[in-house]
């Protein structure tokens, strides 16, 4: 069975969320320009994205297998770090957790969630879009000059 629930500090440890994004991203090692952020997430840096963020968590049977962050930015609610287990894939864990993104985002009063994916992981792409998700812009990460990331909102 399949609970998703926000981040309890009172039961949750963020030692093993940071194990789950590293062992989720893990397949970018190497494979993205610029590397991912995620595989430089510690518990200190996850620390400080909970004092501004919220942080929603999936367990299956009792066992964490998934994590995405929601951050206030400007009128709508940016969608991050969404990492499900590799053997936990392909059973709708990842837009359950965009469900609780969205509800969260309703509840906040913004009808808008957005997100940022690399243009080179084109299947992630396409994975949003067929969520809701639509393209707002392109982005060059720093010393690029073309673009490597695609914005994305969702309107509610
Ligand atoms: C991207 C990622 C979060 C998706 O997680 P997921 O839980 O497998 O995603 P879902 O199960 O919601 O959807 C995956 C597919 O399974 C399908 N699916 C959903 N429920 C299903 C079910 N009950 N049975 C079979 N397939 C199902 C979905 O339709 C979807 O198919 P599609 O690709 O044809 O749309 C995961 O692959 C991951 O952690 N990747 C590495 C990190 C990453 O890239 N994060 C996003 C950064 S932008």
């Amino acid at each position: 069975m399949t609970e998703i629930r926000a981040y309890d500090p009172a039961r949750d440890d963020l030692t093993e969320i940071v194990a789950l994004v590293h062992r989720a991203f893990g397949e970018y090692r190497g494979k993205l320009m610029p590397e991912s952020g995620a595989l430089s997430e510690t518990v200190e840096s996850l620390g400080k994205r909970l004092e501004k963020n919220r942080l929603f968590l999936a367990e299956q049977d009792g066992k964490l297998c998934g994590a995405v962050f929601a951050a206030r930015k400007r009128d709508a609610i940016y969608l991050d770090r969404l990492a499900v287990d590799s053997t936990a894939r392909g059973r709708g864990i990842a837009r359950s957790l965009i469900n609780a993104v969205e509800e969260h985002a309703r509840e906040s009063g913004t009808s808008r969630v957005t997100l940022g994916v690399r243009l080179a992981l084109t299947g992630n792409i396409a994975y949003f879009q067929r969520q809701g998700f639509v393209e707002t812009g392109r982005q060059a990460h720093a010393g690029f000059d073309a673009p490597t990331s695609m914005d994305m909102e969702k309107r509610l």
